[in-house]
Formats: structure tokens, C-alpha cells, sequence
């Protein structure tokens, strides 16, 4: 079988170079094309500050990085595009490439919250992708698939089989989130090391309204937000990869709350993408640590692949009768948030495709 080929836009930034790593060997994706801005015309191994672990694969050091133009990647025959472009410029590009027939799975925040667009996290949210049935209403003869902010991406994993269990009626959460969440030349050492940065632009936004679509049911082809109440504080922290966020969940009350039954709860959540086996799904979304320092960025950040949840330090309060579940919890931002998440939406899209539920 001829594999399907696809372009990295942005592919020299942190979320573009773990699109390169994350799709080699990819079963049925192959990398053709990688476009940049600076760097268009240079070879991708020349032009590449590669920072992440492993090397460069080495059918990608060879290409030469183009701009992201329909007819430059057409002619390459690219059908589908991963993008890790800046959000100041993702809109015109993404939506020039999906006019004109490309597939775009995208990490860049613009038209995230739109209601013909499935903001997919691929265990949480799987049925929302048949959203993209609406967009031909647009004149658009691609599709366009978004993945949620880093943050909200493992906020939503780890809320999600606690509200399908037992329900929930607040969620308090801060968040340290590491520096390569703010690309690769976002904050230099001057400001990051011996240090805490406590507020990120626009991030206490994402989380708690993105939250409320990717929990959204849907009902009647549409999308109805879950109304659920998130209040968060969002600081950057000197990790350079893995956001970890410090959760209060005040459950629903009509439950006995028992700490095994939500370490089980957890622990044995499994999805469509998992049912599906898609190549890019962990086989455990959720890891549960029982020991009192876990999870920590360095040790558990790769966990299935960097596509897994770690969650630690679960503990019930009874407060004047309310119940609240406290836990730590730890994503890898430029995989589970971010590079990772798209590909696992294309691989939701394709099955979907396969299955004759979206034409
Ligand atoms: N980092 C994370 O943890 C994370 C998580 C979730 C989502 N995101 C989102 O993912 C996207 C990429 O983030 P990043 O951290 O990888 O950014 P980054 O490291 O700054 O990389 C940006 C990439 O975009 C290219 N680029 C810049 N300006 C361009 C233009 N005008 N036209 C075409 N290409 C252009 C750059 O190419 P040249 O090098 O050739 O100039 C580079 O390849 C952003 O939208 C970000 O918000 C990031």
C-alpha cells in the first residue's frame, strides 16, 4: 500500500521537529515536504536546531524546506499537512492549503473554537471529528483538524473518566508548565533559569474555554459545551520539557468516594483510539504513580511514547461536606499536547473514513 504523503509546516520549531521524530516509521504516513520561513531553501539537516532526543531520521536531513504553498506542496503530492506554525500566521496559511484540498491537523490556536471545527484529543473527544462533515459549507475541499493548547490537552485526559464516573462541579488548577511550550526561541536562560515566570499570555483563556468544548456532547451533528467551571492559574517553570498541573476537582455529591475506586477509574480508561488500535494511541492513557514524589517532568514525561498521563499525589478532603479529589499531574507538552495529539486526530479521521462514518 502506497503511503499517504505529508508535509511538516514549521518543521524546524519544537512541535515541528517532534512531528518529524513522532512520524518516523510511521505505518501508513510518509514525510515528503517541510516547510519553514527562514530556513525555505536550506536543507532540513543544515537548517535544523534539532534539540530533541535521538537524531535527526535521516530521510528527513535531505529535504529541502519549502514555503507552505498549495501548488509547491501539491507538486510534491502532498495530500495531508501536519502544521506547527505560529498561531500570528497559521490562519491564512492552513486555510489556503484546506481550500485547496489538503487535509491540515494543526496545533495553532486560530479557529479552535469554531463549531464546524472538531478540537480532538483523541481519547476524550473521538466522535467529535465528524464535525468535519459541515466544512464543505466553507467551500473548503480539504478538512482542517485542531488539537487543543498543551495544558488543556492533559487537563481534559485526566478530567474525563472522572467526570463520566462520578461527575464534577469545579475544577481549581495551576499549572508549570515547561519552556519548550514557548517554541524554540521564546525564552531565553536570562529569564527561565533560577526562576518562575507567573503568568502566560492568553494560556488561563485556552484552558477553560477549550475545556468546555473538548467535553462537549454531541448532539444532532453539534456540539453542546459542557458548562463546567475551571478556574486556573498558568506559570512557566525551568523544565524544558513536560507541563506538570497541581488539580483540586470538587466531585459531584450524590457519590461515596472511595481513593481505590478513582486510582481504578483512572488507571483502566481506555478509548476509542486504543479499541481502534491506532499507531499512535498509548496503550495506557492514564498511569497512575502511587509513590509520594511522582510524577516528575524528567522521569515521567515519556511515558507510552510521551502520549500517556502521569497522575500522582491522590487524595480525597472532606470539607463541610463537600468532596474534593486533589492530584498532580504531567503531560508531555510538545507530544501529548501538541505534535502527538494531531497525529492521533489523523489517525481518528482516517478510521472514521475507513469505517464509512465520514465520507
Ligand atoms: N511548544 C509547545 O509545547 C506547543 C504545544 C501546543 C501547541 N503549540 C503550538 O504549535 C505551534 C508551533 O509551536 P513551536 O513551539 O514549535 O514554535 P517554534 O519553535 O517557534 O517554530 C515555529 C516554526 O514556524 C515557522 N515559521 C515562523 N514564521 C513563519 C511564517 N511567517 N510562515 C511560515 N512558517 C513560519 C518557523 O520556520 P523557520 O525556522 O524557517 O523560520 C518554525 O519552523 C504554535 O502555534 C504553538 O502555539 C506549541
Amino acid at each position: 500500500m502506497d503511503k499517504i504523503r505529508a508535509a511538516v509546516l514549521g518543521g524546524t520549531g519544537l512541535v515541528g521537529q517532534r512531528f518529524i521524530q513522532l512520524l518516523d516509521n510511521h505505518p501508513y504516513i510518509e514525510v515528503v515536504a517541510i516547510t519553514g520561513f527562514n530556513s525555505a531553501g536550506s536543507r532540513y539537516g543544515e537548517a535544523v536546531s534539532w534539540t530533541i532526543e535521538g537524531d535527526i531520521p535521516s530521510w528527513a536531513t535531505d529535504i529541502i524546506i519549502t514555503r507552505p504553498e498549495p501548488d509547491v506542496l501539491k507538486k510534491e503530492g502532498v495530500e495531508l499537512a501536519f502544521s506547527a506554525l505560529p498561531s500570528s500566521v497559521a490562519l491564512d496559511i492552513e486555510v489556503n492549503l484546506v481550500k485547496n484540498g489538503i487535509i491540515v491537523a494543526s496545533n495553532a490556536s486560530p479557529l479552535r473554537m469554531e463549531p464546524d471545527i472538531p478540537l480532538l484529543n483523541g481519547e476524550v473527544n473521538h466522535d467529535h471529528v465528524v464535525l468535519v462533515r459541515e466544512q464543505a459549507k466553507r467551500g473548503w475541499k480539504g478538512v482542517l483538524l485542531k488539537n487543543p493548547n498543551c495544558s488543556t490537552a492533559i487537563l481534559t485526559l485526566f478530567l474525563k473518566p472522572l467526570l463520566d464516573a462520578y461527575g464534577i462541579d469545579k475544577v481549581l488548577v495551576t499549572t508549570l508548565q515547561a519552556i519548550s511550550g514557548a517554541g524554540l526561541r521564546g525564552l531565553p536562560a536570562m529569564f527561565m533559569v533560577d526562576n518562575l515566570i507567573p503568568y502566560i499570555a492568553k494560556e488561563e483563556w485556552k484552558i477553560e474555554n477549550e475545556s468546555k468544548k473538548i467535553l462537549g456532547k454531541l448532539n444532532n451533528g453539534k456540539i453542546e459545551n459542557l458548562e463546567i467551571d475551571i478556574t486556573s492559574t498558568t506559570t512557566r517553570v525551568p523544565v524544558i520539557d513536560g507541563h506538570t498541573e497541581v488539580v483540586y476537582i470538587k466531585l459531584a455529591n450524590n457519590h461515596d468516594h472511595d481513593i481505590d475506586d478513582v486510582v481504578d477509574t483512572l488507571s483502566s480508561y481506555k478509548s476509542f483510539p486504543q479499541e481502534a488500535n491506532l499507531p499512535t494511541a498509548p496503550e495506557a492513557p492514564i498511569i497512575v504513580r502511587k509513590e509520594e514524589d511522582r510524577p516528575q517532568p524528567r522521569l515521567d514525561r515519556l511515558a507510552g511514547n510521551g502520549m500517556s498521563i502521569v497522575v500522582g499525589r491522590l487524595k480525597i478532603y472532606n470539607k463541610n461536606s463537600d468532596i474534593w479529589l486533589r492530584a498532580v499531574i504531567l503531560g508531555h507538552n510538545t507530544i501529548r499536547g501538541a505534535a502527538g495529539a494531531a497525529i492521533l486526530a489523523y489517525e481518528i479521521y482516517k478510521k472514521y473514513i475507513d469505517m464509512g462514518l465520514i465520507g
